[in-house]
């Protein structure tokens, strides 16, 4: 059975085994402990867990609570210095992602009916048409591109600013700090102050739409006085967040893969029928958001450990989707592979509330690029882009790309 690991600095982020692939000593932690005792960079005690059936046992089982704001924040633990967190932290308002039932029921109730899968069934077409006019936008310019800039990033924000009824041409605001906020080794000031002047800017922004309601989500939610102006600006921060920045790296991670496995794409080129189940393939393989954290409310087993009333847990969803118990040959990227059962989306109560969208817009994303860019193919060496290994949500900074034919 393997030591109790120590992470002096913070948790292995190197992408050793390739760009697409968990860091090597999770995915070795996995083999030998699935469930392993960790030591934090401050030097208290935790647990990390890698394994598919921990993970999943864990996110289902409430007694793990959420109250931790690193959830969206990730402070402290990847804050050196920061001291031992030793109860449940107090809860930002309107932020569910970070509490427990029944305040997080109270809240996410209030928006099921807007992501349901009809809901976004009724949004397919118009989300296609938001794919189709950014792929015209980047058809116009001479490559090579940065399809991060030009596509990634431009399609999930301007549908998670529709639906929130959030102004686009405000974009540098949300986008430059929602990035600070995910940068990982910025200081606690750099943060709080990309936090302050994202959630001062929405706090203008909902209490404009309590006045005048509009036809959009935070309009809806601002009609309903069961919910604190305070609230409101936690939710809208957090779909905001929660909207653009992951399904953004989706995308060009997800790109940068298929250039990367010719086989793959040109199996997903001959059969585009085969693209939802790619899709589910892409989220699996990737595990863009990966790192969440839980706090254990009292003595709780978990295959085979005690794990202590009050410990910190980290769990690594990308080990766990590489879990050879649950997937065969785990590591290989397979677009016929059916990959439904992954957990990236987390799973129990906290499951993404914005799946739905997130599989429609990556499934028109997808899609739309590969019509159109026949020819579409990595315009640097593949070891020359830029990975987000320093960031809260994984994937590239960049994806300079380039193609031969003219898009039709
Ligand atoms: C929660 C991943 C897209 C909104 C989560 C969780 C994961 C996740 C793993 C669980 C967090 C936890 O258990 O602590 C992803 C991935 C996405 C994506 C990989 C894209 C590919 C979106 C989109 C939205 C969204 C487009 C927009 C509405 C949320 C919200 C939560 C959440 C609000 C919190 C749910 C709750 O606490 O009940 N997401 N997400 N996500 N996601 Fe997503």
């Amino acid at each position: 059975m393997s030591e109790t690991v120590r992470i002096p600095h913070g948790l292995p982020t190197e992408r050793d085994a390739g760009p697409f692939d968990p860091p090597r000593d999770l995915t070795r932690l996995r083999e030998g402990r699935p469930v392993s005792p960790l030591v934090f960079p401050d030097g208290h005690e935790g647990w990390l867990v890698t394994g598919y059936d921990a993970v999943r046992q864990l996110m289902a089982d409430t007694r793990f609570s959420s109250r931790q704001d690193i959830g969206v924040l990730h402070l402290p633990y990847e804050t050196p210095g920061m001291p031992a967190m030793t109860e449940p932290s107090p809860q930002v308002p309107g932020l569910f992602v970070a509490m427990d039932p029944p305040d997080h029921t109270r809240l996410r109730r209030k928006l099921t009916g807007a992501f349901t899968v009809r809901r976004m069934k009724q949004l397919e077409a118009h989300i296609g048409d938001i794919v189709e006019r950014q792929l015209d936008e980047m058809a116009r310019h001479a490559p090579p591109v940065d399809l991060v800039k030009e596509f990634a990033l431009p399609v999930p924000s301007l549908v998670i600013c529709e639906l929130l009824g959030v102004p686009y041409e405000d974009r540098e605001t949300f986008q430059a700090n929602s990035a600070q906020i995910l940068v990982k080794d910025q200081s606690l000031d750099e943060k709080m102050a990309a936090y302050d002047a994202l959630t001062t800017y929405l706090a203008q922004l909902v209490t404009r739409k309590r006045a005048e309601p509009g036809e959009d989500i935070l309009s809806d939610l601002a009609r309903d006085d069961d919910l604190a102006v305070e609230e409101l600006v936690g939710i809208a921060f957090l779909l905001l967040l929660a909207g653009h920045e992951t399904t953004a790296n989706m995308l060009a991670l997800g790109t940068f893969a298929l250039l990367e496995h010719p086989e793959q794409l040109a199996a997903l080129r001959a059969e585009p029928e085969l693209l939802p189940d790619a899709v589910e393939e892409l989220l699996r393989h990737l595990s863009v958001a990966d790192i969440f954290y839980r706090y254990a409310t009292e003595d709780i087993e978990l295959a085979g450990e005690t794990i202590g009333r009050g410990s910190t847990v980290v769990v690594a969803l990308s080990a766990a989707n590489r879990d050879p118990r649950r997937f065969d040959d785990p590591d290989t990227l397979d677009v016929h592979r059916r990959a439904r059962g992954h957990l990236s989306f987390g799973h129990g109560v906290h499951q993404c509330l914005g799946q739905q969208l997130a599989r429609v817009e990556m499934r028109a994303g997808f899609g739309g690029l590969l019509r159109r860019f026949p020819t579409l193919e990595l315009a640097v060496p593949a070891g020359e882009v830029k990975l987000r290994t320093d960031m809260s949500i994984y994937g590239v900074h960049a994806l300079p790309v380039t193609w031969t034919e003219p898009a039709r």
